[in-house]
């Protein structure tokens, strides 16, 4: 195991009706950012409820609503704009990954007094925040318990993560009940999500069998527990395990002690960067194009592991055990969680964009489990296609 810290410095307020802790937010001031995206905090009521508590407590609200899907550079300079106009004491998110990455990269905008595009291309200029909360809608990406935001300039084809201790949450609140309403296409996103968050560095556990042994019970929660949330989307259980899962994925819980730079999301962030499409979509049309990619000798045990100890599969057969793991991972993906088997059923029709995103997403993997060129990106998007 690799030395490493741990500080999580995040109050997690999980369950239902927690929502009332908003009440908590009048100790870091009186005025507030929130943040939201498309609509459907409104729908579904949530956006009510959280104006009621905080009008309870005398907060002064200031709104940045229509946040998008892999959040713009361009609505992060809205809010940054708002903050310093308005002298916002602190920023409260509502929402998914992008609404939550794009109020953590405003808090930090409000702090900096050049482009907020700096911050996201070069994390050491994060030196301050303002105050961030939020309330999760989508379990996925664990940004609620991380120091991460992605953030796309798509005039430029270009989605970058940039993470700073000053961008972890101060509170975050997790009603698994507000989660009902996120539809079929989102939940086995979100699945598939934080099922790569565990497995990019599920490979490189080998002698840190504490983290490994949560990485497999965090995969094993997600595959349980994602078909249920997906064919009975009000099912409490499935909905608080998939939640807690997708947090855990990333919190730097399992993380910690293992090595490897990601690579299957910097290749999933140039797709998204050229083409717009859902991250969790990318990330499940490429883990089994890389995986079958990188099945050679000297990583058949890994895979052997992750057959058995994820799968439940048996058999004498070392290669057939690691195949039938990619195999079922494949099938888990595709038919049960009745996702997009490729690239071209996410729309991306033809290869113009490979070698560019290959490249790109080869610079930003570096050290990671099993090292990859451009060529080898390429020949993983050409698996995929
Ligand atoms: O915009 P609204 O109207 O809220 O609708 C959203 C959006 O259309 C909808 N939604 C969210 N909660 C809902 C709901 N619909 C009904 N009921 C609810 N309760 O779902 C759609 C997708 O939302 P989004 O926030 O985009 O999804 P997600 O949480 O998957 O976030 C994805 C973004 O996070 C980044 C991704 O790259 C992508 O930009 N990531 C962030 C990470 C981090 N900060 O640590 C790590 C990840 O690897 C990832 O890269
Ligand atoms: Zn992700």
């Amino acid at each position: 195991m690799y030395n490493f810290n741990l500080h999580i410095p995040t109050r997690i307020h999980f369950g239902k009706g927690t929502i009332s802790y908003l009440s908590e937010l009048k100790n870091y001031g009186k005025k507030v950012l929130l943040v939201y995206g498309g609509g459907s905090i409104k729908k579904n009521g949530i956006y009510d409820t959280a104006m009621e508590f905080l009008k309870s407590v005398d907060i002064e609200v200031i709104e940045l609503g229509g946040v998008e899907p892999n959040p713009r550079i361009e609505t992060v300079r809205k809010g940054v704009e708002l903050c310093k106009k308005e002298n916002i004491d602190m920023v409260l998110a509502i929402g998914g990954g992008s609404t939550i990455d794009c109020a953590k990269v405003i808090a930090a905008g409000a702090k900096y007094n050049e482009d907020a595009w700096d911050l996201v291309l070069d994390s050491s200029k994060i030196t301050e925040a303002l105050p961030i909360f939020d309330v999760l809608t989508l379990a996925a990406t664990g940004t609620e318990m991380d120091p991460f935001a992605v953030i796309s300039d798509l005039s430029k084809n270009e989605k970058w993560g940039t993470g700073s201790p000053f961008m972890v949450p101060t509170m975050s609140i997790l009603d698994p009940e507000y989660t009902y309403s996120v539809s079929k296409k989102q939940t086995a996103a979100g699945t598939a999500d934080m099922m790569s968050h565990t497995l990019e560095n599920y490979f490189t556990m080998e002698n840190a069998d504490c983290q490994k042994f949560m990485a497999e019970g965090l995969l094993r929660t997600m595959i349980k527990n994602g078909p249920i949330a997906l064919n009975d989307p009000t099912n409490y259980d499935a909905r608080a395990n998939l939640m807690w899962a997708g947090t855990h994925a990333i919190n730097g819980n399992v993380g910690a002690g293992s090595k490897p730079s990601w690579c299957v999301h910097p290749m999933e962030h140039e797709l998204s960067a050229f083409y717009d499409i859902t991250h969790g979509e990318g990330l499940a049309i490429l883990t089994p194009a890389w995986m079958e990619h990188i099945l050679k000798e000297d990583t058949l045990k890994n895979f052997v592991d992750f057959a058995k100890n994820v799968w439940g599969l048996t058999g004498d057969d070392d290669w057939e055990l690691a195949h039938a793991g990619i195999a079922a991972l494949k099938k888990f993906f595709f038919e049960t969680m009745e996702m997009p088997a490729n690239l071209r059923a996410v729309g991306i029709t033809d290869e113009k964009n490979f070698g560019i995103m290959a490249q790109k997403a080869c610079d930003g993997s570096k050290g990671s489990f099993v090292p990859l060129s451009k060529e080898d990106i390429v020949e993983i998007f050409r698996a995929a296609f």
